[in-house]
Order: C-alpha cells, then sequence, then structure tokens
C-alpha cells in the first residue's frame, strides 16, 4: 500500500506541511508505505494545451507529455493507492503552483465526453487539505467553500472517490509584532494556533489511517 503526500504550500514546516506530514504519518500508523513531495521545489509548469493526452491512438494519451520536473511526481501519484493534496489558500484558490499541478495530473485522465468520464480505473483513495487564514464563516462569505466543493467534485470525478479537510483561522506569521496586519488579533490567533490547530492535526492523522484502512 502506497500513499503519497503533495504539499503545495511554499513553507515545509507550517500549517500546511504540518497537516499533510500528519496524514502521512496517519497512513503509516496502519502500514501503508509513505513519500511526500513539496510542489515548490520541482521546476515545471501547468497544462500548455498540447492536447497530446487527447489525440486519437497517440503515444501519450491519457498521458501527460510535457517532461519536466513534475513527470516523475505524476507518475508515482498514477501509481499510489492513497493520495493526499495540501494546500494553502491564496486568494479564494490553491496556490499556483497546486493548481499547475491539478491541471497536469487531472486534465490527461479526465475526457471529454458528455457527461465527462475518466481513464483512471484503479481503485484508490484522496483527501485534499487546505489551510485558510479565514474563519470558517468568513470563507463561507467570501465563497472560497465554492472552491473547495468544485476541487472535491473534480477528485470525485476523476479518482473516484475523495474528502475535505479544512483547518481555518491559522497562524500566518512567526511574529505578529514584527508584520503590519493590524486587522488580525495576534492573542486570538495564537489561541486557535493553541487549542484547535492541535485538533485538525488530530483529524488529519486519523484520516491518513482511515484511509488506508478503506482499501483494505
Ligand atoms: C499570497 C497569499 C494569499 C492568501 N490569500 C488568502 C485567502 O484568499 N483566504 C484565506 O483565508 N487566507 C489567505 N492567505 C492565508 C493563508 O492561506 C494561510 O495563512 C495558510 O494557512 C498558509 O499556509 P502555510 O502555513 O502552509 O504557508 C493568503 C496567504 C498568502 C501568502
Amino acid at each position: 500500500m502506497k500513499a503519497i503526500g503533495v504539499n503545495g504550500s511554499p513553507r515545509k514546516k507550517w500549517n500546511t506541511a504540518t497537516l499533510v506530514e500528519k496524514a502521512i504519518e496517519g497512513a503509516v500508523s496502519v502500514g501503508a508505505k509513505a513519500e511526500l513531495f513539496y510542489l515548490y521545489d520541482l521546476n515545471y509548469k501547468g497544462c500548455i494545451s498540447c492536447f497530446a493526452c487527447k489525440t486519437k491512438n497517440g503515444k501519450s494519451y491519457g498521458k501527460c507529455a510535457v517532461e519536466d520536473g513534475l513527470t516523475p511526481v505524476l507518475k508515482k501519484v498514477n501509481e499510489a493507492d492513497v493520495i493526499i493534496l495540501g494546500s494553502p489558500i491564496y486568494f479564494g484558490s490553491v496556490t499556483g503552483e497546486m493548481r499547475s499541478f491539478m491541471e497536469r495530473l487531472f486534465f490527461p485522465l479526465m475526457t471529454y465526453t458528455d457527461p465527462p468520464g475518466s481513464l483512471f480505473c484503479r481503485k484508490v483513495r484522496t483527501a485534499f487539505i487546505y489551510t485558510l487564514g479565514a474563519t470558517e464563516e468568513m470563507a463561507r462569505e467570501r465563497g472560497f467553500d465554492k472552491h473547495i466543493a468544485l476541487n472535491e467534485m473534480l477528485m470525485k470525478m476523476v479518482l473516484g472517490a475523495s474528502e475535505t479537510l479544512c483547518s481555518y483561522d491559522t497562524y500566518q506569521f512567526e511574529d505578529y509584532s514584527k508584520v503590519y496586519a493590524p486587522r488580525f488579533d495576534a492573542n486570538q490567533k495564537a489561541k486557535v494556533r493553541a487549542e484547535v490547530f492541535p485538533i485538525d492535526c488530530e483529524k488529519a492523522f486519523k484520516m491518513g489511517a482511515r484511509l488506508v484502512r478503506e482499501l483494505r
């Protein structure tokens, strides 16, 4: 059983990284082998619309034909049993690197049929972990939940299954006194970090373990 974590945050030790690592630890705790990738370490671009993946009888039909730093990661994700993606929300969406990764992973597998179909034919379990500076209420007011729900729908359509874990109101700066950010209450942020973030970490761990168990 192979579990893959893909972190779309530029920060390797912060909120998203911690939660993706917890989910992977959960998967490992029930016997999975795991590998973790940091997208910001890789040199790649998003889909370039070459349509090699859609060309009839083409050698790349159903696969991304672009060769770059993402190619080995796409191969491993395509072979994994449990796929855990993680991204902060930047301006209401996943980070640019995560978006580019998603284009390269999902577009080749998705068929332009009516209704759309998928060329992915293995049974896998997947999850997407999001971290947001906004509270859950603010996220709903600003429509971030719609973007998150759309991604879940896309992953279910292409990979067959997916679930979502959101960690809200995250602690963003190492030292709030050193940045100009008057809209944040540093004490409130520290309270959420101390009281809520550990619960989210526990949820991520349990989710990772459950995804592996569900495949047995
Ligand atoms: C460029 C940028 C844009 C952001 N945009 C949003 C946003 O639209 N909504 C939100 O809730 N948080 C936003 N945030 C906050 C991050 O999503 C939040 O702090 C997240 O937990 C950071 O993840 P990390 O700790 O893994 O880096 C933004 C942060 C940055 C740096």
